[in-house]
């Protein structure tokens, strides 16, 4: 039996890993160790089939509480360390940056520290890894051509980015410093089951759903590279198996699209399975409001190392993903409601008032 720590497995990517990796490895076992903040939901494993469930721990604390870590590092043997526990809304970055230098600096920090000082007395020190799941923000923006590797130099322009930047740049000095045999990930943008409705696919499905306005910040054209969530987690995977230490690979769907078409495509294939209604086309929605400052224009990965060196290339056609991601929402409505408490209600009102451009 193999034994991981996982950290943030609450959230979206997290989630949709553990429920992935422990279905495809019968002799793994994972321990969740998550704050719980609004992105994080425990609920999302109830219904874990028994032979999973058996092998899934969850446990709730911060990354940033030593004690709590020394207490799990001397308890489990561990094989590893998945570390995707972060502040990970660019916007609420802009809105309230110290949670994110809290989390994402600081929390990265204390757990590289606290796993170093366990690797170092560890029997299985070869086999270990300390895998960190990064960003492609950290690269900062593109222009209208070329695509990010893992050589272009870190241009962070949120403190979202800047402090994942940062916890990366951690990660390097503590496999080079000392010896941790550690890996970074950085992956373009996710979609898939399970994302909080904050981010733009799934917050424009709930909100075609609420027939609500469709924000689109700025002129609409900003790109980003997608890749649904699953070909991410089988990137991971073979990343830890595979992956050499002290080496980052970055991950990418090679599906470039801009805000809008993600908009236009989103709301075509909701007309279609809801049927024509007495409110019109959901692309009447569709609302410009002021642009995120600071925002980056286009992020496109170069994923040809991973490619070559571990084998890895996304399975998923885009197209094909969203409408599975569409139905997924529409499938669990309740999972969306109860994720949109009180607090999900305040970041709206405080995100989206004023912005009318
Ligand atoms: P998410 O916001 O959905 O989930 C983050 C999880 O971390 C939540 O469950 C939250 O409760 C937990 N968490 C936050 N602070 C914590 C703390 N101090 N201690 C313990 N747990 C804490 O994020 P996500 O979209 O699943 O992203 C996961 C990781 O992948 C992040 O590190 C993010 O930077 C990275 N990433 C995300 C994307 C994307 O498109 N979503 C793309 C590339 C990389
Ligand atoms: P987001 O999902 O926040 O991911 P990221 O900023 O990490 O790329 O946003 C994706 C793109 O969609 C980004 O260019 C900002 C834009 N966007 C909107 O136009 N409207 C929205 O309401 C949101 C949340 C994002």
């Amino acid at each position: 039996m193999k034994t991981y720590l996982v950290t943030g497995g609450a959230g979206f990517i997290g989630t949709n890993f553990i429920r992935h990796a422990l279905t495809l490895n019968s002799d793994w076992r994972i321990i969740n160790l998550d704050v719980l903040t609004y992105a994080g939901n425990p609920a999302n494993f109830e219904d874990l089939p028994p032979d999973v469930a058996k092998r899934y721990v969850f446990i709730p604390g911060d990354i940033q509480d030593k004690h709590l870590l020394d207490g799990v590092f001397s308890k489990e043997d561990l094989d590893g360390v998945i570390h995707f526990a972060a502040e990970s809304h660019v916007d609420r970055s802009i809105l309230g940056p110290e949670a994110f230098v809290q989390t994402n600096v600081v929390g990265t920090f204390t757990l590289l520290q606290r796993c170093l000082e366990h690797w170092k007395s560890s029997n299985n020190k070869e086999d270990f890894r300390f895998l960190h799941v990064s960003t492609d923000e950290v690269y900062g923006s593109l222009g209208s051509d070329g695509y990010f590797t893992e050589n272009t130099p870190y241009d962070p322009s949120s403190p979202y980015s800047a402090s994942k930047a940062s916890a990366d740049h951690f990660v390097k000095a503590y496999h080079r410093t000392f010896g941790l045999p550690a890996v970074i990930t950085n992956c373009s943008n996710n979609y898939g089951p399970y994302q909080f409705p904050e981010k733009l696919i799934p917050l424009i499905i709930s909100n075609i759903l609420a027939h609500k306005p469709l924000p689109i910040y700025g002129d609409g054209k900003n790109v980003r590279d997608w890749l649904y969530v699953i070909d991410h987690c089988e990137a991971l995977l073979a990343v830890l198996n595979k992956g050499k230490p002290g080496e980052t690979y970055n991950i990418g769907g090679g599906a470039e699209r801009e805000n809008i078409q993600i908009v236009h495509t989103l709301c075509d294939i909701l007309d279609n399975r809801l049927g024509s209604t007495d409110n019109g086309t959901s692309r009447e929605l569709i609302t410009y409001i002021s642009d995120r400052p600071g925002h980056d224009r286009r992020y496109a990965i170069d994923a040809g190392k991973i490619k070559q060196e571990l084998g890895w290339s996304p399975r998923y056609r885009f197209e094909e993903a969203l409408e599975d991601t569409v139905d997924w929402y529409l499938q669990n409505t309740s999972w969306v409601d109860s994720v949109q408490s009180g607090e999900y209600l305040k970041w709206i009102e405080k995100n989206y008032h004023d912005r009318q451009s």
